[in-house]
């Protein structure tokens, strides 16, 4: 992760928000390289999604919404985590990221262990309880350890289990409950009449205009209503780069459908559909798995919940949620509002409220996926037979921040670089492309290696004196060919949809 984290910031994928200031945690800026990997991740989600599909629209709402919006949907009353202080060190955790464990030995308790959540929880409270057991001299078998967090731990171990912050016991608070949501006020006024919220999820925009599209949409069950956008949760510990983060962007589409249809195999369809998507923009299949909520775990309007988890260097985590919602929400607006939500159904000429399927995704865990998985370092050689290191992210062309990279083989040779400047003017009118002149050919190519651009081309001395073909560079096999403009307008034209 550290590795990565300084290539964003070397190559301008990802700032620290506020650096100059020290930065703010939890939050994110992109920078050039970033800001075109994500466009093009919305894009070929929007296209997909939206464009490609005829039962699928796509909507932007606004970020603040009516405040009953979030009571309707329960996040007023429910969108929490529960909280656990460091009286002593100030510290605040998730209490379902903090575990611990009793340390027994020959039968008896003897003492408390605790570590935040990682690729190896277990392993590091072992390591724990081992070294505890040494520096308090204890003689006897270490049992192995039954991990809890903290939202399990009983009211009499509290003030036994030691804060990851200081090492001691005793500082620790009881979970309590902590809304996610930011709040803040519309209007001149800051009163409790003026409360709002920055919304948590996009998905409420698309319920709340339910009845707006179904108006105007001319779309018929089934059919989903789809929007990307910012999304705001003051978590308590934003963590793990971009993974976690308090202002992020979500891609939601919220799929009706009959109350009688079979969601369960809609629910399957629509797994599939994110699985086969994630493939398409370069995710390798090994590191992709999914994960079913287990029933007595779901919200009980929730028939069921599949998480799409990707393996991430800090361990195996949720990219990509798909619910199936049944008609809660359509219900809740409905009660709240006032307003009626069922829509009528010409085959069986009766009124219902349609169920739906909810696969919600974020863009910024899709990036960073993209970012892990596209990774390598590699031994490579260069013209003179040296063995020399390679930075590559192997992006797939559908989602790299730059395309193509156009090489003028020597900056001082006008006709060379009138050629490229031509090219670069041509291919840029529909391609993010790049022209760099500067430094030994092989030095570019490794620039361009290490931010995941797919193919160079090279205007050489054969392209202005014989048949104007350029050289095409791959990146990931580094093979070269001699290929004509066209040729290579046919093969963007074909790899990048
Ligand atoms: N409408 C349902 C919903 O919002 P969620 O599981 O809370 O469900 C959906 O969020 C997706 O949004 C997650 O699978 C994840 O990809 C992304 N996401 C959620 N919280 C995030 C955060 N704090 N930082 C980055 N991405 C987040």
């Amino acid at each position: 992760m550290e590795t990565l984290v300084a290539l964003c910031k070397r190559r301008g994928f990802i700032f620290q928000s506020s650096e100059i200031y020290g930065g703010i945690n939890g939050f994110f800026d992109y920078g050039p390289l970033g800001a075109e990997l994500k466009k093009n991740i919305r894009d070929c989600w929007w296209n997909d999604m939206v464009r490609r599909r005829d039962d699928v629209v796509g909507i932007e709402t606004s970020i603040i919404m009516h405040p009953k919006v979030w009571e309707a949907s329960g996040h007023v009353a429910g969108f929490t985590d529960p909280l656990v202080d460091c009286r002593v060190s100030k510290q605040r955790y998730r209490a379902d990221q903090l575990f611990f464990a009793q340390v027994v030995v020959d039968g008896k308790g003897v003492g408390y262990v605790s570590a935040l959540e990682s690729g190896d929880t277990a392993g590091e409270l072992t390591a724990a309880a081992e070294s505890y057991k040494r520096k308090k001299a204890i003689q006897g078998k270490l049992e192995p350890l039954q991990l809890r967090d903290m939202t399990e731990a009983l009211p009499d171990e509290i003030a036994l289990i030691p804060s990851p912050a200081t090492g001691e016991p005793g500082s620790l608070t009881a979970p309590r409950s902590f809304n996610m949501m930011f709040q803040t006020n519309v209007g001149a006024m800051t009163d409790a009449s003026s409360v709002a919220y920055l919304r948590p999820e996009t998905a409420q925009g698309m319920f709340a205009d339910f009845k707006n599209v179904v108006d105007t949409g001319r779309v018929k069950l089934p059919f989903g209503i789809a929007q990307i956008g910012k999304s705001f949760r003051n978590e308590i510990t934003p963590r793990n780069f971009i993974f976690r983060s308090r202002e992020f962007e979500q891609m939601e589409m919220e799929y009706f459908i009959h109350e009688d249809a079979d969601w369960a195999a809609c629910h399957r369809q629509w797994i599939n559909w994110c699985k086969d998507w994630l493939l398409s923009i370069g995710l390798p299949e090994s590191h992709l798995s999914e994960y079913n909520h287990p029933k007595e775990k779901l919200a009980f309007y929730s028939r069921g919940t599949t998480d799409i988890m990707f393996k991430y260097p800090f361990g195996v985590q949720e990219l990509w949620g798909i619910a199936a919602r049944g008609d809660y929400d359509l219900r809740q607006h409905e009660k709240h509002s006032g307003v009626p939500q069922a829509i009528f159904d010409e085959a069986t000429k009766k009124k219902f409220v349609p169920h739906v399927i909810e696969p919600a995704v974020g863009v910024d865990r899709i990036f960073l996926a993209l970012l892990c998985a596209g990774y390598a370092e590699e031994e490579v050689r260069d013209d003179k037979g040296n063995v020399e290191k390679r930075t590559v992210l192997r992006f797939s062309p559908r989602i790299a921040p730059v395309k193509v990279a156009v090489l003028p083989l020597l900056k001082n040779k006008p006709e060379l670089v009138a050629r490229a400047e031509a090219l670069y003017g041509k291919l840029k009118r529909k391609y993010a492309v790049f022209y760099d002149e500067s430094g030994a050919i092989g030095r570019r190519y490794r620039r361009q290696d290490e931010i995941g651009t797919p193919w160079c081309v090279t205007i050489d001395f054969e392209t202005v004196e014989k048949d104007g073909t350029v050289t095409l560079r791959e990146r990931d096999s580094m093979q070269q060919r001699r290929i004509s403009e066209d040729e290579l307008f046919a093969l963007l034209e074909e790899k990048l949809f």
